[in-house]
């Protein structure tokens, strides 16, 4: 047990922090929990994250410095063979001890918050929307927001109320991607150019089409969902349409079915709404989302590839059309894709029985890539909800 090196700051400088004694150790780890300037990343990929996007990291700590670089070289090609000597070494029981529940990468770092100007962010010019979180109450769900919202690039995430986006469960359930666009918290939100939208379940239904870009989209809080000031301000009110007998999707889905339709229609894909639609069938189904995205992938890789050789070669009739479900299904079996063959006999009756303008290979290639973007978005958001909730 104890601190085996000092710790060591990774930004190249190779100034030591100097030797500490594990208590001064544990102590400066928990004082940082709760200071404002200072961000504690938990885990491998908290900590990869950060410094990809630039964060200055103050000190790292691990149980196994050598194991990082190895997971590093899997997970992180670009940080192979730097972190192990950016790291001090800690035994596993004075690890357990800095944070409340050691991450199984056995590594934790102190990072400094980067200054964010909201305002500067509100006057982004991409077409980028912003996540306004009026009052969020859970941090894995603040988390799960700004995970996503850094996957769409959206101009920031600003948030209202008492709880700090920065606090170390909400970077946990980021996976410290805090660093890859602007996160603040504000009193309120200040006046700017952007639209702004209200995601609202009682609003009209959401035609992702009339959604202005850089609008700022408003969710409210888990319990109450938005306040009558924000909707009275709001210039539009939409709601994502549900089944009926159901009253409303979990804050950080809903930001993601609305990001992953942005994100769609920025990349100008014509039928973009097969994103959000990938997204909510994998989230809000009962079975194992790893194992229906996977399915869904590669369903739609399959349907999409038939399709686009039979369109192109064939005429659309029942018997082609008929002969192509058949094809997946001995092609599903062969490749043993299970489950993945309904996804695939979807996808090629969407490309042959849908009427399209653009040549079939291109229909093939937007819907692959539209599912794609849903079950990605769907699984950044399942990854947060399987972490275990700290101690
Ligand atoms: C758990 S919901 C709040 C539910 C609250 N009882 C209400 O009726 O608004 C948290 C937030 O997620 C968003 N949300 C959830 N389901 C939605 C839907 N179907 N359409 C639009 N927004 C939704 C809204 O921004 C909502 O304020």
């Amino acid at each position: 047990m104890g601190v085996q090196s000092p710790a060591r700051p990774p930004s190249g400088n190779d100034a030591a922090v100097g030797d500490v004694g594990e208590q001064e150790l544990i102590r400066r780890y928990r004082t940082a929990r709760r200071d404002r300037r200072l961000a504690v990343l938990e885990g491998f990929h908290a900590l990869k994250h950060a410094l990809r996007f630039g964060a200055e990291v103050v000190e790292a700590v691990a149980s196994e410095p050598r194991r990082l670089d190895e997971l590093a070289r899997e997970l992180a090609p670009d940080l192979a063979g730097s972190l192990a000597e950016r790291v001090a070494a800690v035994g596993p029981e004075v690890l357990a001890e800095l944070v409340p529940q050691a991450p199984r990468t056995g590594v934790v770092a102190i990072a400094r918050r980067p200054e964010v100007d909201p305002g500067a962010a509100l006057a982004d010019p991409r077409p980028a929307s912003i996540v306004l979180l009026e009052d969020p109450r859970t941090m894995a769900n603040m988390g799960a927001c700004v995970r996503v919202a850094a996957a769409a690039d959206a101009a920031a995430v600003l948030t209202t109320g008492p709880n700090d986006p920065w606090h170390p469960d909400a970077l946990r359930g980021a996976a410290g991607l805090h660093f890859a666009l602007p996160v603040a918290a504000i009193e309120s939100l200040p006046e700017s150019d952007r639209p702004l939208v209200a995601i609202d379940p009682g609003g009209e239904d959401l035609r992702p089409a009339e959604l202005p870009l850089q609008a700022i989209l408003a969710f409210g809080t888990e319990r109450h969902g938005l306040s009558d000031a924000l909707l009275a301000r709001a210039d539009a009110r939409l709601g994502i349409p549900m089944r009926a007998g159901v009253s409303s999707l979990n804050l950080a889905t809903a930001v993601a079915a609305v990001l992953s339709t942005m994100l769609a229609r920025a990349l100008k894909l014509p039928e973009f709404y097969w994103a959000p639609i990938s997204t909510i069938v994998i989230l809000l189904s009962p079975s194992d989302p790893f194992t229906l995205a996977w399915q869904r992938f590669a369903g739609t890789a399959l349907g999409a590839t038939v399709g686009a050789l039979i369109a192109t070669f064939f005429p659309t009739n029942w018997v082609v059309y008929g002969a192509g479900i058949l094809l997946c299904g001995i092609l599903s079996a062969i490749l043993r894709l299970g489950g993945a063959y309904r996804f695939a006999a979807i996808t090629l009756s969407i490309i042959l029985l849908i009427a399209h303008t653009a040549p079939p290979g291109i229909v093939a290639y937007h819907r692959f890539v539209e599912v794609s973007l849903g079950v990605a978005v769907a699984l950044v958001v399942t990854r947060v909800w399987r972490l275990p909730s700290p101690k």
